[in-house]
């Protein structure tokens, strides 16, 4: 069994990177791989929303993310870590995110979570658009006592974040949960329906 996560900071030992090893460690512990991925500070442009990978199941722009789209058909799990800049995501990371989703990746009903970093506030608006991405693509969001957030300024001041270590060791455990729960395959998974777009046109 294998999750992925992707580090959307620039700083590829920071404080996100911090919140994500939490996690990564209670999904070790449990017997679980993890592969982190660094995606801040790689130069990545964003959607121009042609549509061509509707096509061809690939982005015109033949980057990391299509490496990292075929990627995710192989695991159980997902994990998405961003810095809050200006009460957002950060911007490179969401050109990542905006083209590696549109990809529509092989993620239904697989688990996810998320880690923000920040160094004081703004951090909710960033968690939310972080679990924009996995609930649009049907991805299970492992629960955590509180909401994702790590505060610190730097790898070692967010250790200082008792509690927001405890959240991410949280959400780590019961992510590897939820990874055992669906292999165990005690529920079939449920049926689908084709997609429906209603574009709000008369
Ligand atoms: C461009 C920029 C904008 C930022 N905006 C915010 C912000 O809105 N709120 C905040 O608390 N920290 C903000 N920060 C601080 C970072 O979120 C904080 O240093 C965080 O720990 C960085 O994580 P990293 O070490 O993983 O890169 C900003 C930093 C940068 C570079």
């Amino acid at each position: 069994m294998k999750v992925i996560g992707f580090n959307g900071s620039p700083h590829e030992k920071g404080t996100t990177w911090r919140g994500m090893t939490a996690v990564a460690g209670e999904l070790e512990k449990a017997g679980i791989e993890v592969e982190l991925v660094q995606v801040g500070g790689r130069e990545i442009p964003g959607c121009t929303g042609c549509r061509s990978c509707f096509g061809t199941g690939r982005c015109r722009f033949d980057d990391m993310v299509n490496e990292c789209a075929a990627k995710l058909a192989a695991v159980e799990g997902i994990i998405l870590g961003s810095p809050v800049y200006y009460g957002g995501i950060a911007g490179g990371f969401k050109c990542f995110l905006d083209r590696l989703f549109y990809l529509r990746p092989h993620l239904r009903l697989k688990v996810g979570t998320t880690v923000t970093a920040l160094r004081r506030t703004g951090g909710i608006l960033a968690h939310q658009q972080l679990n924009n991405y996995l609930n649009l693509a049907e991805v299970i969001i492992a629960p955590a006592v509180y909401w994702n957030v790590i505060h610190g300024n730097g790898a070692e001041e967010a250790l200082q974040d008792g509690e927001g270590m405890m959240v991410m060791r949280t959400a780590g455990r019961n992510m590897a949960w939820l990874i055992k729960s669906i292999a165990a395959g005690a529920v079939p998974f449920p049926e689908t329906e084709p997609r429906v777009m209603t574009n709000f046109i008369r």
